[in-house]
Parts: structure tokens; C-alpha cells; sequence
């Protein structure tokens, strides 16, 4: 026994790795379970008891020997792996860190605000949570009024009062309320109904309104201003025309198509064959509601119109699912960081 603890522990001292791989068949060959410092722990077993102090101690200072040089030799790999393993390269340049872009929406949005503020309108936001008055009663929409169910609401309280905005008119009410007319401004916005999701309904979506305000405003002044707009959102050939329509809140009402930007008005599949496309509601901003906002209608006229940014961006971008909008799919997204 003792003559094979010496052969072991000289085996141990002159063993040197040369890879890690080596260490660890060291490691197996002696101090796993099937090692042959095991095998000789099963030997001590039968060892004579006056022996057994003497060999045990003989026995322990091998294993430690054996876990000391794996250490050693651990280390000293580790040690050289971290520098000569080490191949990066650092005077290559840096991997170019990626540019997102903007949302499609976003882009819609800043081209309309930008039409706009080319002659004279500015930005205006309200609360997305607002009470009935501004969403409907301001506005002339009587309690209990069949009118209240062209845009099906989300009430987020029992209480009836408050709820989430239908609509951006809401923020005309509180400009018309705060300010003195002249007005010229814009409502950007993200709106609520209550519908059932699909390709072409959403249950949020987002508006831009407008409203003007001021002594002698007429609907000739509102056509000509969406004329401008139209050219310049869908190009210099555009051709606006005017239906009549109902808001409870505009008098006269008009719904407004373009002329279709793909068939040139001839007529195809993408205009139903009619030539022409529906972008947005107008119409004059009726006496009542310039009352309610404490505006004298005898001495202020004003015009309003208001447009879904999804649908003027499908019409521009051809989008067919107004879901993709929301969806946050990077594949749809990116293809629109050029139109910047
Ligand atoms: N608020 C109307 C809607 O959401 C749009 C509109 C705005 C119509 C201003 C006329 C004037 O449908």
C-alpha cells in the first residue's frame, strides 16, 4: 500500500498538461469515482488497525497533492486563455448601431400638421379621458339623442359622465371654450369606439380636426382650404368634391372625397369603379355649439372638418389591414423609414 501510494504521488508530481483537455483526463484517472485514489480508499479498508493512522494520513496528503496540481494547472489555463485566446480586433470599426423609424402614423400625422401650419393653423391637444359635455353635449348631441350611437362608446366608470373620447371635437369644445376667436387650430389625436376589430374597423384610432373661427369664415373658405390640403396630401392633380352629410354639430354638414390618385377619376377596383375616394367629415360649426362655448354667433362664424390619420395613410401607402398599424411587426414598420 505504501509502495503504491509513492508511485502515485510521483506519478502526480511530474505530470504536467498540456491542454485543458489533458487536465481533466488527469482528473478522471485519479481522483473520480473509478479514479485510482478510489480504488486505493477501497484498499484502506482492509488495512491492520495499528497501520491505519499512519497510512490514512499518507492517503489524504496524496488526494490534496492531486486537487492542488489540478488547481495549479487551472489556473495557469485560464490565465493564458483570457490573453492569447483573446483574438478580437480593436481597431476594426464598431458594427453600425441600427436606425429605427418612424410609425407610419406618426409620418401621417406630421405631413397633415405640416400642410396645415403653412397657413396659419397650430396644434392643440386635450385629455384622451374626457366627461360627456365635451364628447357629446357641447356639441349638440341632446341626452338620450339617437345621434349618440354614430360613434358606440367606452364608459370607463359606472358613472356615465365620463368616458373615453369618441372622438377630437372634444378638444374644439375646450379651445372654443378657453380661447377668443380668431382660432385656427388642429386637433391631432388618438380616439376611442366601442367596434368590432377588423381589417377595416379598430376599437382606437386616430383623428385630426380642425377648426377656424373668426368674423365673416364661410364654406367657401372651407372648401378652398381642403382643396389646398387634398393637393398637396395626394398631388397637384387632386379634384375634391363635397356630399352632403349630417354632424350634429356642423350646419351645413359635408363629407369630402378625392378624386381617385390611381385611375386619375376614370374608375377602377380601388375606387369601387366610382372615381372617387371619401377622406374626411366638414361643415360649418353650427350657431348652438359656438353658444355653448360662449362665442356670440351673431358676430363669429367658423368651419370644422376632421379625418381618421388610418385611412389617409392606407390611402397613401395602400395599407389593407388597419390592424398592421398597431401591431408592432418591425417587417411592416421599417418599410416606411425612407418616406421620412
Ligand atoms: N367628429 C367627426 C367624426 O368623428 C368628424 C368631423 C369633425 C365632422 C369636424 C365634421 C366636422 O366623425
Amino acid at each position: 500500500m505504501r509502495e503504491k501510494i509513492k508511485e502515485i504521488k510521483n506519478e502526480i508530481e511530474v505530470f504536467s498538461a498540456k491542454s485543458a483537455e489533458e487536465l481533466e483526463q488527469f482528473r478522471i484517472k485519479y481522483l473520480s469515482k473509478k479514479g485510482k485514489l478510489s480504488s486505493l480508499f477501497d484498499d484502506f479498508k482492509q488495512i491492520a488497525n495499528e497501520e491505519r493512522k499512519e497510512v490514512g494520513s499518507l492517503l489524504n496528503d496524496l488526494k490534496n497533492a492531486a486537487q492542488e496540481k489540478i488547481n495549479n494547472l487551472k489556473q495557469k489555463f485560464e490565465a493564458s486563455q483570457s490573453t492569447v485566446g483573446n483574438d478580437t480586433d480593436l481597431t476594426l470599426p464598431a458594427d453600425a448601431a441600427e436606425i429605427g423609424s418612424r410609425h407610419p402614423l406618426s409620418i401621417t400625422r406630421a405631413k397633415i400638421v405640416e400642410i396645415f401650419s403653412r397657413i396659419g393653423f397650430t396644434v392643440s391637444e386635450g385629455p384622451e379621458i374626457e366627461d360627456d359635455w365635451h364628447i357629446f353635449t357641447a356639441l349638440n348631441f341632446p341626452e338620450e339623442h339617437p345621434a349618440r350611437d354614430m360613434q358606440d362608446t367606452f364608459f370607463i366608470h359606472k358613472n356615465p359622465d365620463v368616458a373615453l373620447r369618441t372622438h377630437t371635437s372634444s378638444v374644439q369644445v375646450r379651445t372654443m371654450e378657453t380661447e377668443k376667436p380668431p382660432i385656427r387650430k388642429l386637433f391631432p389625436g388618438r380616439v376611442y369606439r366601442n367596434e368590432a376589430i377588423s381589417a377595416r374597423a379598430h376599437c382606437f384610432f386616430h383623428q385630426v380636426e380642425g377648426l377656424y373661427v373668426d368674423k365673416n369664415v364661410s364654406f367657401a373658405d372651407l372648401r378652398q382650404v381642403l382643396l389646398y390640403f387634398a393637393k398637396e396630401m395626394f398631388g397637384e392633380d387632386t379634384k375634391i368634391r363635397l356630399r352632403p352629410s349630417y354632424f350634429p354639430f356642423t350646419e351645413p354638414s359635408a363629407e369630402m372625397d378625392i378624386s381617385c390618385f390611381l385611375c386619375g377619376g376614370k374608375g377602377c377596383p380601388f375606387c369601387k369603379h366610382t372615381g372617387w375616394v371619401e377622406i374626411l367629415g366638414c361643415g360649418m360649426v353650427d350657431p348652438s355649439v359656438l353658444e355653448n362655448c360662449h362665442i356670440d354667433s351673431k358676430v363669429y362664424s367658423g368651419y370644422a372638418f376632421g379625418m381618421g390619420i388610418e385611412r389617409i395613410t392606407n390611402l397613401k401607402y395602400r395599407v389593407k389591414d388597419i390592424r398592421m398599424f398597431s401591431e408592432n411587426d418591425v417587417r411592416f414598420l421599417k418599410q416606411f423609414s425612407s418616406v421620412i
